[in-house]
């Protein structure tokens, strides 16, 4: 027979997970400035006891992603890292219509099970010419549709240089041989990863397999004070491995929660070698916040925010050293 003070001993025993974790899940289609929309699975509502935070997009990733799609060209046939991408990624999916590869990572696995389910799918609707690997001029399926940097909606049946079935095919929009070539080409991977900020062997591990972006993308990841200086540890790392790495960047999407939270991430980057600078609203949305949409509605003050290397700073190209043994302290648990 088990005693009260037994039970008490070993609270684990009696603990279900699943009591505070909501895995239904609902489709919902973001639309992003002119692009398709970004159909992605999503939980109705996050757990933040569990810090379930990921389970939902946060109106900041939307801004984010209107910042990737007005700056297009600067991801083009670009490598991507998007950090702490929740369920949905969206930034970092909507950086996939133009980069070369994309990689959305998570360090909560509950999160990167959606997470999973919504790249799959997007690899589906938007990459699949890349994965048929067809030649100019190859016969292809009539099915295999894509959209072509998010400007023009074609069909891949209709190969470069077969004029003849362009001709015919009234369905198919004539697009440029240099914009039908780009699109078979410079398509690469879309992946995920588990990426836990702070913690050196899981970032060892993505920049072996050769991942070395110049560009990072995050949303809604400086929550918390404590989670500063892991995640700050895991860009400048990656940043040390870009092939320009004075020329990479963290594009973050930033709500400021707390003042302090805000002075610790500038202090905190200012102490690893980098600069932060915001990006102006104007620049990537309407000028006119009430014609933003209604996601973005909100009365918290959305930023993005550029952070990179800076080489006036000192020690902004030494090594980082991770505290290895607070590494999993910072782990989203469940
Ligand atoms: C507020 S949510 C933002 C999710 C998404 N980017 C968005 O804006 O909708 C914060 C995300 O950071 C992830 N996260 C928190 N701590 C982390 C850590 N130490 N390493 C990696 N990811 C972490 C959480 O799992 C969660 O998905």
């Amino acid at each position: 027979m088990t005693s009260n003070h037994d039970v008490e001993a070993e609270p684990d025993c009696f603990f279900n997970p699943d009591l505070f974790v909501n895995k239904s899940l609902v489709k919902v289609n973001y639309s992003i400035q002119d692009l398709e929309q970004q159909p992605v699975w999503v939980s109705a509502a996050s757990c933040t006891d569990h810090d379930q935070t990921g389970e939902i997009v946060w109106p900041i990733s939307i801004f984010l992603s209107w910042f990737v799609a007005a700056r297009r060209d600067l991801f083009r046939d670009q490598q991507v890292i998007e950090l702490g991408a929740g369920c949905a990624g969206l930034p970092g999916l909507i950086a996939s219509r133009f980069a070369k590869d994309v990689l959305v990572t998570d360090g909560n696995y509950l999160v990167l099970e959606t997470l999973q389910r919504n790249v799959a799918e997007t690899r589906g609707i938007f990459r699949t010419i890349t994965d048929h690997s067809c030649e100019p001029g190859e016969p292809v399926e009539p099915m295999f549709k894509s959209t072509c940097y998010g400007q023009s909606t074609y069909d891949c049946s209709v190969g470069v240089g077969d004029e003849k079935a362009l001709n015919n095919n009234s369905s198919a929009v004539a697009v440029s041989r240099d914009a039908l070539t780009s699109c078979w080409h410079e398509k690469g991977k879309l992946e995920t990863r588990t990426l836990l900020w702070g913690d050196k062997k899981s970032v060892e591990a993505v920049v072996n397999e050769g991942w070395r972006p110049q560009i990072l993308l995050g949303a809604d990841i400086v929550c918390w004070i404590d989670f500063v200086t892991p995640l700050l540890q895991t860009v400048k790392f990656l940043f040390l491995h870009a092939p320009d790495r004075e020329r990479a960047v963290l594009f973050l999407g930033f709500v400021n929660r707390a003042n302090s939270t805000e002075r610790f991430l500038y202090a905190q980057a200012r102490a690893f070698g980098m600069s932060v600078k915001r990006v102006p609203h104007e620049t990537f949305m309407p000028i006119e916040k009430r014609c933003w949409p209604s996601e973005l509605q909100t009365a918290q003050e959305l930023e993005v925010l550029s952070i990179s290397l800076d080489p006036t700073l000192e020690g902004y190209d030494s090594p980082v050293s991770f505290e290895e043994s607070r590494a999993y302290d910072w782990a989203t648990p469940c």
